[in-house]
């Protein structure tokens, strides 16, 4: 039975992550809604596409999300979260009005960033609520964005998992495809573009013609603490799930052209 492409429901599509997922699954022939916010400034930045609409909602109003869900001509039957991290550990709302508009069994949360921890608890507890109302999430563990910096911290050996926007998309597609697949349901995926250091990354820096930029002024105070700390899993060894997700990392060679 050939796959039939899910109607997708973006929250956050105006943002740095979503813009690039957006055109991944317009070029992959999916039919989307953004929702955004009513107040949002950043409408303009949404593509005109034929397969794509903009549903103003409010994200903490249940009604309104649920509203926005069920009323697309083509229901959505996946969402899509890739909130800024302000709201990030508030979309329980978001969550309910899908639980609210899982009528169709193929109905799911997909939080594209790791959620908070609580929000992840919430997912799981709505889950365990509803076990026949074919409700069920998948969250995406990417690491660093690799398009993106990092500043120095502890030492410069430490192993990361980092992950191109493009990637992330990709991963996102991966998942969308595998919704029948209990290999990808109520759980996190881990992927990857690469596995770096810091040290590896400066030092592709550095073998630059001009000597690249400077890495302190460049680097500093982008990364949070913990992407390079083991403590904090930074290093997803042993639980990548490129392979199931049809993705490969990059080729040193690509790696090194990328940071160049
Ligand atoms: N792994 C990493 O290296 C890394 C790095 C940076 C960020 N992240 C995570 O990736 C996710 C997406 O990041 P991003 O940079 O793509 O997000 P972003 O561009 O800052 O925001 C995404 C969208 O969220 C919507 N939004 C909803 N409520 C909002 C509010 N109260 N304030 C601001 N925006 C709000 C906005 O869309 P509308 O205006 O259309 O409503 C906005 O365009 C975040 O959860 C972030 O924590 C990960």
């Amino acid at each position: 039975m050939s796959f039939q492409k899910p109607h997708i429901a973006l929250a956050g599509a105006t943002g740095n992550l979503d813009l690039v997922i957006l055109d991944t699954l317009l070029s992959a022939g999916y039919t989307v809604t953004a929702l955004t916010r009513h107040t949002s400034p950043s409408i303009s930045k949404l593509p005109s596409h034929p397969n794509l609409t903009a549903h103003p909602v409010d994200f903490t109003s249940v009604t309104s999300l649920t509203t926005a869900l069920l009323s697309t001509s083509t229901k959505a039957s996946v969402v899509i979260s890739a909130l800024a991290t302000l709201p990030i550990g508030a979309q329980n709302p978001l969550i309910d009005a899908c639980g609210a508009a899982g009528l169709n069994p193929l109905a799911r949360d997909l939080p594209v960033c790791a959620p908070k921890a609580a929000t992840q608890r919430y997912l799981a507890q709505k889950c365990a609520e509803n076990p026949e109302c074919g409700f069920s999430w998948t969250g995406i563990a990417n690491g660093l964005f690799l398009d993106w910096s990092a500043t120095l911290y502890n030492g410069s050996d430490v192993q990361c998992n980092v992950t191109l926007l493009m990637d992330v998309a990709r991963a996102v597609l991966g998942v969308i495809e595998n919704l029948d697949s209990e290999d990808i349901r109520n759980r996190v995926v881990y992927v990857d573009s690469a596995v770096v250091s810091q040290r590896r990354l400066i030092g592709y820096v550095q073998e630059m013609d001009d000597g690249g930029p400077d890495v302190e002024g460049a680097m500093l105070g982008f990364c949070i603490v913990g992407s390079w700390d083991p403590e904090y899993g930074c290093d997803f060894l042993g639980r990548l799930d490129n392979e199931l997700l049809g993705m490969k990392e990059m080729s040193e060679k690509g790696l090194k052209g990328f940071i160049s």
